[in-house]
């Protein structure tokens, strides 16, 4: 039954965020047979449209044996990927990437995450300061923002000019040709919120201590500019989309049912498969020459 006093109603969203949160911080902190076994006793989610827990959870470690696989794949066929990682402000970006790193070797899978331009690096050629970070053999990068950035905050917030924001959208596309081309796979998602959606995400964000970091003065711009960003949106996916580097669009409205989402397309993007191991036998030190007790 759902409230329909709309306080009672914004009370239970709120109830239902926190609760979201709650398991948050139980998938970072337990392993997968105690968080199962809490699981079995806990009661369910409040808000029925949303994925029950015990489902999210069981689906979110399928995942992510599945991406232990995949890192397998990417090691021993030495295969070159970068995803990036775009949407709005509290999209979930950052919390799609924590998911697929959690449980991956950080020498294999890294996230990238580069801050405002330096004077020197705004002096150089624009994608040079992420060239640095392209993946080599064997690896696999997530840009959490990435050159993505000129098309949106710089274009709405006025850090590039109307002549490098067409530049950019002249150069991307063969930047990313050219990427392809040297063996490298790259995938671009767009995670999608409503208008409403970031408000709300926005106001829990004021009133928690634990994510008030997450607020940025750029943040605060991003609501008053809305529109810009949807038209700034637009013009990238028009300008960007080519068949060797496609925009997936990922809806953000539903965090967990985004997360899903997005790690199993992902894996859908190669074709992994189970990569033979030899049996490890652990190292009895007393059959080692000069082992003492
Ligand atoms: P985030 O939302 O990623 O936590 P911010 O909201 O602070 O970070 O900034 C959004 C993006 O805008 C970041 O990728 C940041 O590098 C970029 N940015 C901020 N200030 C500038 C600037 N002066 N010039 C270019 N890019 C900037
Ligand atoms: P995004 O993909 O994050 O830009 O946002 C997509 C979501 O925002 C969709 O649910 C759209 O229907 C909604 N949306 C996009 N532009 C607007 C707008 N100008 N006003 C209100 N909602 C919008
Ligand atoms: C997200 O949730 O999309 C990222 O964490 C970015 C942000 O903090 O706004």
């Amino acid at each position: 039954e759902k409230p329909t006093d709309p306080k009672a109603a914004f009370r239970e969203r709120v109830h239902a965020d926190m609760l979201d949160s709650f398991d948050e911080e139980l998938e970072e902190e337990l392993d997968d047979d105690r968080l199962a076994a809490l699981l079995d006793h806990a009661s369910d989610h409040p808000d029925e449209k949303s994925l029950s827990r015990s489902v999210y959870f069981k689906e979110l470690f399928r995942l992510q044996r599945e991406l232990v696989k995949l890192q397998d794949w990417i090691s021993a066929t030495g295969a070159k990927a970068v995803v990036l990682f775009e949407g709005r402000d509290s999209a979930g970006k950052g919390g799609a990437i924590k998911r697929i790193t959690q449980r991956l070797n950080p020498r294999v899978c890294r996230v990238v995450a580069l801050p405002a331009p330096s004077e020197r690096e705004k002096g150089q050629w624009y994608f040079q300061r992420y060239a640095p970070h392209l993946p080599a053999r064997g690896e696999l990068v997530l840009f959490d923002r990435s050159w993505y950035n000129r098309a949106g905050v710089e274009r709405v917030m006025g850090f590039a000019t109307p002549d490098e924001v067409e530049e950019f959208y002249r150069s991307v596309p063969e930047f990313e040709r050219m990427l392809v081309r040297s063996g490298i796979t790259v995938i671009k998602y767009w995670f999608s919120i409503t208008d409403e959606q970031q408000h709300f995400r926005f106001l829990m964000r004021i009133h928690d201590p634990l994510k008030q970091w997450k607020l940025s003065p750029m943040d605060l711009q991003s609501r008053v500019r809305w529109e810009d960003y949807t038209r700034a949106k637009e013009d990238m996916f028009e300008r960007t989309h080519i068949p060797e580097a496609r925009w997936w669009v990922i809806d953000g409205n539903d965090k967990k049912r985004a997360r899903l989402n997005c790690i199993s397309h992902l894996l859908s993007q190669f074709p992994y498969g189970d990569i033979a191991h030899a049996d490890v036998e652990l190292p009895d030190r007393k059959h080692t020459p000069g082992y003492k007790r």
